[in-house]
């Protein structure tokens, strides 16, 4: 009774106003204490201009991958499109910190609310608008969860574009309801590896079994665009322009977190490519370089440690060797993860904004098992009722390890973690878990090292 009184005091959701959505985007290269290493051109080694990038991407989106001002305006038509569903979501995780016994404060902000479900639409939507913007009629993409294919389709369609996904063969086959999601919203799907390209040809040549990777999938992808002058390639993770973007959740998130009465002390997210941790940390990264004190803790599946055990290198952010060298922590751009659950964050890349925020202490890592997380993921949805996508399952049992510590250092920490997405399409694999078929699987110091040969030989960053 008690408890219950105690809770029902304190507020859960901290919510704004449509006009508080933020109208500029953050740009965190303008406070980075180290320059970004040049993009290379994977023909000459030299570094890349925007005329090299032109049959990819509209001009608007490669002026925004190089550029250097703090802020950037949001045009009026993304805004209004955003306003379907954001502001998002800022609650307090009352009933989990409970559950834990912990002396913390737990706060999440939730960008499973959007149509597809994640904070993907957050770059889909103003990348459609430039490219339609400039003229472009198709886009093409690669999906790994299915969460990107989902909020391209979502955006396109809104936009009024035409849209071709090519999804990772594995969550193809584990998750046909996302398949349906996307051809709702009337993008043509594929599973990747493909026959529709020469890439997804040989690689199926070579490997009739391949269960895909969002290295292969972006190759595809990446092939289709070049192929078509109607054509532009879209990225839903790793890019400049990408995290940009999303910094409206942690903009947001400022603002929510001061009708809490509460800073945090601890900033998590799941890291893929890299686009939902940097939309929420960012902002307040540009708070810890001014001076705060910030943890700010990137989780990643022990599958695919990127940040963790990756090297800081110049590599293709593709298998097929077909995008530009850029400088970042890698595996290897012919590494596939092991087919875990976290479809998402099966990549052997990572975005070199956070790479390089990694190498200047800013930014810590941890990787973690899959069934760990998804002990974490039925504790949360147990208590605050959300089912976590697996992705963002990482943040939640990164949050708990954070909260557990802090106990038992006799520590009250604030810790704000970022739920990107539900899991409403992955029951499958909530299933496996409660089948007790889910594997564990740590990389291989020896697949490592084979992995990592492929890019011997490349530049190395200065
Ligand atoms: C819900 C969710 N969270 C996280 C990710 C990982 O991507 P990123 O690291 O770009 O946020 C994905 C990718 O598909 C996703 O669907």
């Amino acid at each position: 009774m008690q408890q219950t009184r105690t809770r029902a005091a304190s507020q859960t959701k901290f919510l704004l106003d449509e006009s508080q959505l933020p109208r500029r985007w953050y740009n965190i290269r303008s406070d980075m204490p180290t320059a970004l290493q040049p993009v290379l051109h994977p023909g000459t080694g030299e570094p890349i201009g925007p005329d090299d990038l032109a049959p990819l991407f509209p001009m608007e989106l490669i002026g925004q991958e190089v550029s250097e001002d703090a802020e950037i305006a949001i045009p009026d038509e993304v805004l209004e499109i955003y306003s379907l569903w954001r502001p998002t979501p800022l609650f307090r995780a009352s009933r989990l910190e409970e559950a834990i016994g912990t002396r913390s404060r737990i706060f999440y902000k939730y960008e499973g609310v959007s149509p597809p479900g994640s904070h993907k639409p957050n770059t889909a939507v103003p990348q459609a608008f430039y490219n339609k913007k400039e003229g472009r009629t198709r886009l093409s993409t690669e999906t790994g969860a299915g969460q990107w294919g989902s909020a391209l389709a979502f955006a396109c369609r809104l936009i009024g574009l035409e849209c071709k996904v090519y999804m990772v063969k594995i969550s193809y086959e584990q998750k046909p309801n996302r398949r349906s999601m996307i051809q709702t919203w009337g993008a043509e799907i594929v599973a990747s590896p493909s026959e529709d390209t020469q890439c997804g040809r040989a690689i199926l040549e070579e490997h009739p079994d391949s269960p895909g990777s969002l290295g292969i999938a972006i190759s595809e992808a990446v092939e289709d665009a070049a192929g078509r002058d109607d054509t532009a390639y879209s990225l839903g993770s790793v890019l400049n322009h990408v995290l940009l973007h999303q910094t409206v959740i942690g903009q947001e998130a400022l603002v929510q977190m001061e009708l809490a009465g509460a800073f945090p002390d601890v900033v998590i997210g799941c890291v893929g490519g890299g686009s939902n941790f940097a939309g929420l940390a960012f902002p307040f990264l540009r708070e810890k370089i001014a001076g705060r004190d910030i943890d700010v803790l990137a989780c990643e599946p022990e599958a695919c440690p990127t940040l963790t055990r990756g090297l800081f290198a110049y590599d293709f952010g593709d298998t097929s060797k077909l995008t530009p060298l850029v400088a970042m922590h890698t595996l290897g751009h012919d590494f596939v993860p092991a087919p875990i659950h976290a479809g998402g964050l099966r990549y052997h890349g990572v975005a070199p904004l956070i790479s390089q925020l990694v190498l200047d202490g800013l930014i810590r890592a941890e990787a973690y098992l899959q069934n760990d997380v998804f002990a974490s993921a039925v504790l949360f949805a147990g208590t605050e009722g959300i089912l976590p996508a697996p992705e963002a399952a990482h943040a939640i049992h990164g949050t708990l390890r954070v909260a557990k510590a802090a106990d038992e250092a006799g520590e009250e920490r604030t810790i704000l973690f970022n739920l990107s997405g539900h899991g409403h399409f992955d029951m499958g694999a909530y299933d496996r878990y409660f089948a007790g078929k889910l594997e564990d699987v740590a990389l291989d110091e020896d697949e490592m090292e084979r992995a990592l040969r492929a890019i011997e030989g490349l530049p190395t960053p200065a």
